[in-house]
């Protein structure tokens, strides 16, 4: 087998690089150790920039997220048993954010995907990268019970944090920086209206807590919790008692719902420079993650996908490297600001295990100070918007 671009993984990255480079004519094969109803079900992100949204309407991906998608123009952060809202649209010259789960955005692409039958292989095992330092890379798979092999002009490795193709890269090319964080989020999805207009930040004695939603029936909250925190250990009304508590203001009340889903995540910081080696380049959580508060992580997944789109692109019709070559450093440039923004958001929220009470009151004072002077809350914004990351 032959093609042009051989995409590793069919995540937001794989999936947003294949309808752009299908878009602008340039043949590519998306290769996926899961299946597809796994990939379509697995609950992460929710929330877009409103660039992330504009870019996937650009390349067809548009319609049901323009009519499902929820648009927010705040959000709340609590803090000493009170809630300051930030105007995110009026700070940020208009700029909102769309509540959208990422499963609805993988599911909208791998639909487009399959409509135009461009080749997309479910339960591709044993994926292997020969030859990234030459012109003529080789992905090998086994499908179906056969083992193939891939050829290819170029290969994106767009399969997250564990994939295969950011190992295949020699030892001691990529500088890795990273930083891991003392506790982790519990996430459920709950069949309940959510009880907030908006997100809320919350900052708590108990730790951090966050209220999200999914749709007008759906909501999706999360508590801080230890890294490894063993999820039999909360059924589910212990979690509703503990979202409670720290969610919990005077006059307000938290609906609670069945909960349809439950789980653990880590967090932790990384990044590697640069994001190519040869002809393989990485995008998405390949190449970098971001702790999950300030929702980052899928928005510059779709960012890299787009960037490394146009250069492709550009080198098929120009024969010019040039837009390749500086992929990674335009990539690493929203990377960074992200990475400074979630460390920042994490820092400023989080209860650290062990309680330091210098800590906690500069946190105190810091989410007093977000909230109170329209600098620093311009400055939360625009990351929080994803303007900061174009201007970085
Ligand atoms: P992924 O979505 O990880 O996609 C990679 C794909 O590659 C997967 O489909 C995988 O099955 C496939 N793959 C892996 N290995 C191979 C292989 N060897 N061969 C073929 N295919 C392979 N971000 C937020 O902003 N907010 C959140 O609340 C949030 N929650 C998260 C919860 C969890 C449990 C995780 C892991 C991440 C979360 N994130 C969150 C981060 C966000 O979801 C990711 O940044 C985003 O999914 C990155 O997209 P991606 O396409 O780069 O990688
Ligand atoms: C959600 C996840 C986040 O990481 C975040 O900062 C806000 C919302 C969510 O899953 O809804």
């Amino acid at each position: 087998m032959r093609t042009q671009v051989g995409i590793v993984g069919a995540g937001p990255a794989g999936l947003v690089l294949a309808q752009i480079l299908r878009v602008q004519g340039v043949e590519s094969v998306v290769l996926e150790a899961h299946s597809r109803d796994y990939v379509e079900h697995r609950i992460r992100a929710g929330v877009l920039e409103q660039p992330t949204a504009d870019l996937l309407a650009e390349v067809g991906a548009g319609e049901r997220l323009h009519r499902e998608g929820i648009v927010h123009r705040g959000v709340e952060l609590q803090f000493a048993g009170e809630r300051h809202r930030i105007a995110l649209s009026e700070l940020a010259g208009g700029a909102g954010i769309v509540i959208y789960g990422q499963t609805e955005v993988v599911k909208d692409l791998i639909q487009l995907r399959l409509d135009s039958g461009a080749p997309l292989l479910f339960e591709a095992e044993d994926v292997g990268l020969r030859g990234i330092e030459t012109d003529r890379p080789v992905i090998a798979f086994t499908h179906d019970g056969r083992r193939q092999e891939l050829e290819c002009d170029l290969v994106a490795g767009c399969d997250g944090f564990h994939g295969v193709c950011r190992p295949s890269i020699p030892g001691g090319v990529l500088r890795e920086s990273s930083r891991e964080y003392p506790f982790g989020w519990l996430g459920i999805l709950a069949d309940v209206a959510p009880s907030n207009d908006e997100l809320v930040y919350a900052h708590s004695e108990r730790g951090f807590a966050l209220l999200s939603l999914r749709s007008p029936t759906l909501s999706r909250l999360y508590l801080q919790c230890a890294p490894g925190e063993d999820i039999g250990l909360w059924p589910d009304e212990r979690i509703w008692e503990e979202l409670q508590r720290r969610l919990g203001v005077p006059g307000w009340t938290l609906h609670e719902g069945p909960v349809l889903e439950k789980g653990v995540t880590g967090m932790r910081s990384f990044v590697v420079e640069p994001m190519h080696h040869g002809r393989l380049f990485l995008a998405g959580d390949a190449a970098h993650i971001v702790p999950p508060t300030g929702a980052k992580g899928l928005n510059l997944a779709i960012a890299d996908a787009a960037v490394l789109a146009e250069a492709i692109t550009t080198w098929y019709e120009t024969g010019s490297r040039a837009l390749l070559d500086g992929y990674s450093t335009v990539c690493l440039r929203r990377v960074w600001r992200a990475e400074h923004f979630s460390w920042w958001m994490t820092s400023m929220l989080h209860l650290t295990p062990g309680g330091d009470p210098f800590d906690e009151r500069l946190q105190l004072s810091q989410l007093r100070y977000v909230t109170a002077s329209r600098a620093a809350a311009t400055t939360l914004a625009e990351n929080y918007v994803g303007l900061a990351g174009a201007r970085a």
